[in-house]
Order: C-alpha cells, then sequence, then structure tokens
C-alpha cells in the first residue's frame, strides 16, 4: 500500500506559492521499526511559519511538507499506545506518517497521546497545543498585561489572534482587534467580547484605530507587520509592552529581510519594551501551566475558538494559499481522513 504527500517541487517563488509550488508524490507505508508507530493522519495544521521554513531553506525539496498533525495509529510498537489511539505527531503534508524513536521533528513537538473526552481532537493543534500557548506565552508572559490597560491584536480572528485578544479580555484589558475585513470585525467583536475590531482594510483604518484607542495602546500583540505596524505605531504609551509573535505581511519579502530587527528597532525608539516569541522556548517550562488555565476557558466557553476546516488531501496547497493572503477566517486545518469522534 502506498501514502501520498506534497513536497516543495521547486524554489518557493516570492512572494507566495503559485500552482507550480508543491508536487504530490506517493511512497510505499513505512513499516513501524521498535519505539515507532505508523498513524494515518486526520488533521494537517497549517500554519504561516511553514513558508517561512521554505523560504528560508530549513525544509530540502523532495521531502514531505513539515507540517503539525493529529493522526489515528494504525499499526504500533510503543508502549502504552495501541492502534486506534489518537495522536498529535508531525506527519507533515502526507496521508500517513511514523511516531517515535528516530523520527525527525523539530525538539519541542513532542508527540503525545490525546484524550478525545478532553476536548476535540484538531484542538490538540490549536488553542490546547503550541497555538493556544503562543498566544498564552506571548500575551501573559512576555507582555504582562494589567486590568485597564489597552490590548491590540492584529489578525485578531486568526489561530493565534483570536485567542491572544481572549486571554487580554480575562485579563481585564479593553481589547481592540484588527482584522482584514468586516464580517471577520464583527464576529471578533460580538462572538469573542473584543471591545472594538477595525478592518485593516477600511479606507479610514488609521482614524478608526486611534478612535478605537483613546487611550492609546499598553499591549499590542503583533502578528502581521506592514502597514498595520506602522499605524500602530504611533499610537503607542510610554512603558507600552510588544510582543512580536509574527510578520506575516513580511514572509513574502524578496529579498527576505530581518524584519523583526527594523520593527523591533522603530517600536524601541518610541520606548516600547519589545520582546521576539518564539514558542519552542516555552514548550518545556509552561505548556502543562498553559494547559491548566486554558481547558477550562475552553470547556466552560470563556474563550471560544473558530477553526477554518478544508476538506480533502488534494486541497492541501489551496488552503496554505488562502491561509497566507488572509482568505482564512479562524485557525486553519485542513481534514484529510474522517474524524471518528466527531458525531455521524
Ligand atoms: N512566534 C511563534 O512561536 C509563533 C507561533 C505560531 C504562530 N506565529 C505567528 O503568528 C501569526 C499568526 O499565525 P496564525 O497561525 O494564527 O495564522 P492566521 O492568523 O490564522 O492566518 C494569517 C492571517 O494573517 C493575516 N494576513 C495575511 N497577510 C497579511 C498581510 N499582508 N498584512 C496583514 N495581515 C495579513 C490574515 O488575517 P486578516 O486578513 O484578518 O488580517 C490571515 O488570516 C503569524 O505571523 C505566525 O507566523 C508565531
Amino acid at each position: 500500500m502506498n501514502t501520498r504527500y506534497w513536497t516543495l517541487a521547486k524554489r518557493p517563488p516570492p512572494p507566495w506559492p503559485d500552482d507550480g509550488t508543491f508536487a504530490l508524490k506517493e511512497a510505499p507505508l513505512p513499516s513501524p521499526g521498535p519505539g515507532q508507530a505508523l498513524t494515518r493522519t486526520i488533521y494537517v495544521s497549517l500554519d504561516p511559519y511553514q513558508w517561512g521554513y521554505k523560504r528560508r531553506g530549513v525544509e530540502p525539496e523532495g521531502v514531505p511538507c513539515h507540517a503539525r498533525t493529529v493522526a489515528q495509529v494504525v499499526e504500533s510498537r510503543i508502549d502504552g499506545i495501541v492502534p486506534g489511539d489518537f495522536v498529535f505527531c508531525t506527519n507533515g503534508w502526507a496521508e500517513y506518517g511514523l511516531m517515535g524513536e528516530g523520527v525527525a521533528r523539530p525538539s519541542y513537538m513532542i508527540p503525545r497521546k490525546l484524550d478525545p473526552a478532553q476536548g476535540r481532537i484538531s484542538h490538540a493543534v490549536g488553542v490546547l497545543g503550541m497555538l493556544g500557548l503562543t498566544a498564552y506565552a506571548g500575551l501573559v508572559l512576555q507582555c504582562e498585561p494589567k486590568p485597564g490597560d489597552t490590548a491590540v491584536v492584529s489578525a485578531a480572528s486568526g489561530g493565534v489572534g483570536q485567542i491572544a485578544g481572549q486571554i487580554a479580555r480575562l485579563k481585564g484589558c479593553r481589547v481592540v482587534g484588527i482584522a482584514g475585513h468586516e464580517e471577520k470585525c464583527r464576529y471578533v467583536v460580538e462572538q469573542l467580547g473584543f471591545d472594538a475590531c477595525i478592518s485593516r482594510t477600511s479606507p479610514t483604518f488609521a482614524e478608526e484605530l486611534k478612535a478605537a484607542c483613546p487611550n492609546g495602546i499598553d499591549v499590542y500583540f503583533e502578528n502581521v507587520g506592514g502597514p498595520v505596524f506602522d499605524t500602530v505605531l504611533p499610537l503607542f504609551n510610554q512603558g507600552a509592552r510588544m510582543t512580536i509573535c509574527g510578520l506575516i505581511a513580511h514572509y513574502g519579502d524578496d529579498p527576505a529581510e530581518d524584519a523583526r530587527a527594523v520593527v523591533r528597532a522603530r517600536a524601541e525608539a518610541r520606548g516600547v519594551t519589545v520582546r521576539n516569541l518564539s514558542v519552542g522556548e516555552y514548550v518545556a517550562e509552561w505548556h502543562d501551566a498553559f494547559l491548566a488555565e486554558m481547558a477550562p476557558w475552553v470547556a466552560s466557553g470563556e474563550v471560544r475558538y473558530r477553526e477554518y476546516i478544508r476538506e480533502g488531501f488534494e486541497n492541501i496547497p489551496a488552503a496554505f494559499s488562502e491561509m497566507l493572503t488572509g482568505e482564512n477566517f479562524g485557525k486553519t486545518l485542513v481534514r484529510v481522513a474522517p474524524d471518528p469522534t466527531l458525531p455521524a
């Protein structure tokens, strides 16, 4: 039996993938060795950093594209893992993959068994996984929000942004989102409880953002950079804190510049304390503490979480492009096999 996978077919073009960027390949299904399990992918998590990996040459051509995944175990030679178990793993853009000893993965993406009774299995690559920890680490640990602060979050309806803004609300901040269009903004205010949300594509974006932040900005959770950052910059208060979580507006820059350094220097020149965020640095120490706070918030509905789920393995590259250009609405995933935990 074979497994299909998507691979980089050529050097990634700027700014975003085109029709020939990815190629669909097939390979024989691997057999698990000692300490390994064979798993069938159910959800593939699509994240902006994956494009950064490709553009910076971290990921070579020919191998399955990297991604965090939720999968079901087919065959296991790992103690305590049996066929039928659901797991978080890193199968990438592949229908099947191995987890366990000797399987290459980023050190902090640690495979683990999932308990479907504790939440949707797809949340393991989202609000109850590294994505949620990203929001928590950037907002709570790096920006230390105080009640009454004005906190601004860009890409506010996206995977990280929606969680970061809701945490800021729960910490007592006035929360202002920035999103790509009116429908996203309405959702962010009406469903997620932000105090305001401004469309970055509005012709009066700068005036509207200023009006939504009458006391200036104390905390800024940066996901995008570019013209959005230019608009936020004059509104910072002295002593403001900013986390650079990501700068998606620059992921297609050609040549790729060190946009983080530029953004950081410009904010620091206005007296802002700036922290770079790399979630991997928080996993070992903070994952359990984060989950203890986040899981009850999600279970009680205090934190809502929107997913943007595309169906079908062949649609991964299209969904990836949608996310990079803001056509997604929520955390982007592709369901590549049926999720047996969902009601029929
Ligand atoms: N530091 C870390 O460890 C870490 C970990 C995870 C994610 N991240 C970063 O967090 C950010 C958000 O990631 P995510 O997974 O949650 O993705 P996402 O927000 O679900 O999707 C990306 C969003 O970025 C916005 N966008 C796209 N192009 C843009 C542009 N040119 N200018 C302004 N906005 C643009 C779009 O939202 P709108 O159209 O609504 O604006 C789009 O929906 C990314 O920068 C990512 O790299 C960092």
